[in-house]
């Protein structure tokens, strides 16, 4: 369990849900982790002690992901922290619902400023120090490729991302460093409880596998995307939702 010895890895918006537990996946598998927060600092504070008493090293650094001049400090904070980048996850993301009725312009920057232009310009700055053999995960999701009305906004910036993931594997390729999205199905975490709640039904009846997922089900696949086991995978976005369509 220590394929990232060695390595130093930061996790977008890791102070819970999915990153939390990229975070801890990624620690556990040898790697040093920069846990990224925007608000949640005391959430922050718990996954990195999380990190430390399982033997591991992290440290929690704020930067709000959709703030342009928030980025680089980010990085800065990780090379001060521990010397060099090997891995960036950009899962920082927000999911509202938005019915075409009362979609906003408000909400429409709100989720592109963060998913889109806030993945695109960390990964812009991280790819500035990234080595050779370094690895970009992208945080997408099932509706990007099976999107679901009610959602509209926030389907559109994953399909952007799933885009992005494959112009930027085609330009880092030159440098080694390999681009690899990873599309959750649905998956309890404290961003969508109040969104989705009462829904578990609707979604485990859409997925095969008959359950809803869990933030460990994602850290194993990007544990398996930032590995030497997927040094042959780069622009792709892999599904890890158990087999869910609408
Ligand atoms: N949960 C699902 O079913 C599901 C399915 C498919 C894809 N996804 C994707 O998976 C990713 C994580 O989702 P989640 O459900 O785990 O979310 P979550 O529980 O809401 O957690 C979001 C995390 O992102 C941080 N964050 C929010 N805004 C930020 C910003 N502007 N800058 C930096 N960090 C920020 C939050 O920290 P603060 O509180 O400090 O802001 C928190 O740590 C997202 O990209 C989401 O679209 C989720």
């Amino acid at each position: 369990m220590s394929h990232l010895s060695g390595k130093v890895a930061i996790v977008t918006g890791s102070s819970k849900g999915i990153g939390a537990g990229i975070a801890e996946r990624l620690a556990a598998d040898g790697a040093h982790v920069v846990v990224n927060y925007s608000r949640s600092a005391e959430d922050a504070d718990v996954v990195v002690k999380r990190i430390v008493a399982a033997g591991g090293k992290a440290v929690a650094i704020k930067a709000d992901i959709s703030k342009p001049a928030k980025v680089q400090p980010l990085i800065d904070g990780a090379l001060k922290a521990f010397g060099k980048l090997d891995i960036l996850v950009n899962n920082a993301g927000v999911y509202k619902v938005d019915s075409l009725d009362t979609l906003t312009a408000e909400s429409f920057d709100e989720h592109f400023h963060l998913n889109v232009r806030g993945l695109l310009l960390t990964t812009q700055a991280a790819s500035r120090v990234l080595p050779a053999g370094g690895v970009v995960v992208n945080i997408s999701s099932g509706l990007a490729k099976s999107p679901y009305p009610m959602v509209h906004v926030y389907c559109a910036t994953k399909g952007a991302v799933d885009t992005l993931t494959r112009t930027l594997g085609m330009e880092l390729g030159a440098r080694n460093i390999r681009v690899v999205g990873i599309a959750p199905g649905f998956v309890t975490t404290e961003g969508n409880a109040e969104s989705a709640k009462g829904m578990a039904d609707f979604f485990i009846g859409k997925t095969p596998l008959g359950r809803v997922g869990q933030p460990k089900d994602i850290a194993a696949a990007v544990s398996y995307a930032v590995s030497e086991d997927a040094g042959w995978v780069t622009g792709s976005t892999i599904d890890v939702s158990g087999g869910m369509v609408f």
